[in-house]
């Protein structure tokens, strides 16, 4: 099994790298292959991930706060991804991450999350809000709680994604795909 977890901003290996990688070890622990992708926004990048996601059974978003929201850059990829590849998210693992010096991170989990919900994901928790503080990867580090938060995470993950496994081996299989009704509140 694997889980894709897309950092969002603009600095490939900062802080939301160094939350993501917290995650990541805590799946890893657990048996369950991992990928950091960072989550450009082009056409060339939401392509590469969409690919990937025909083949990852969990998917963590993670973005910092820009201006008390998730960066514009990751917006723009998951609307562009939503667009492209949505249906490729339904009925997996799906858990969000956000990194703040200080403020803005529920927000930011708020707007997330959003995405996670729409497309019939499975919301994986953690012990607290999924965030992190920090300015550097080191401060990160040293955010004892976030780094408990995001460990929590991964361990979740991981459960979540060995029950839905048995499930599917006992034959429990998601619903089948309604033809989605869109009725733009015109009758
Ligand atoms: C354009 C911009 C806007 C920011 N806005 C906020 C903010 O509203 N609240 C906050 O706490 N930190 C803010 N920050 C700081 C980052 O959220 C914080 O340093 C984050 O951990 C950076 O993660 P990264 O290293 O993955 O980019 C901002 C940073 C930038 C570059």
């Amino acid at each position: 099994m694997k889980v894709l977890l897309l950092n969002g901003s603009r600095r490939e290996k900062g802080c939301t790298y160094t939350a993501l990688s917290i995650v990541a070890e805590a799946l890893a622990k657990n048996g369950i292959e991992t990928e950091i992708l960072h989550a450009l926004p082009t056409a060339e990048s939401v392509s590469a991930v969409a690919e990937k996601l025909k083949t990852a059974e969990g998917v963590v978003f993670g973005s910092p706060v820009y201006w008390a929201s998730p960066s514009g850059e990751m917006v723009w990829f998951l609307d562009h991804l939503a667009g492209k590849a949505g249906a490729l998210l339904a009925h997996k693992a799906g858990a969000v991450v956000a990194s703040a010096r200080r403020a803005g991170t529920t927000a930011t989990l708020d707007v997330l999350q959003k995405y996670v919900a729409y497309h019939q994901m499975v919301s994986v928790s953690s012990n607290y809000w999924t965030m992190v503080h920090g300015n550097t990867p080191d401060e990160v580090r040293r955010d004892e709680e976030g780094v408990q938060i995001m460990r929590v995470l991964g361990e979740n993950m991981a459960w979540v994604m060995k029950c839905l496994e048995a499930g599917k081996k006992a034959g429990i299989e998601p619903p089948a795909t309604e033809k989605k009704i869109m009725t733009n509140f015109i009758r």
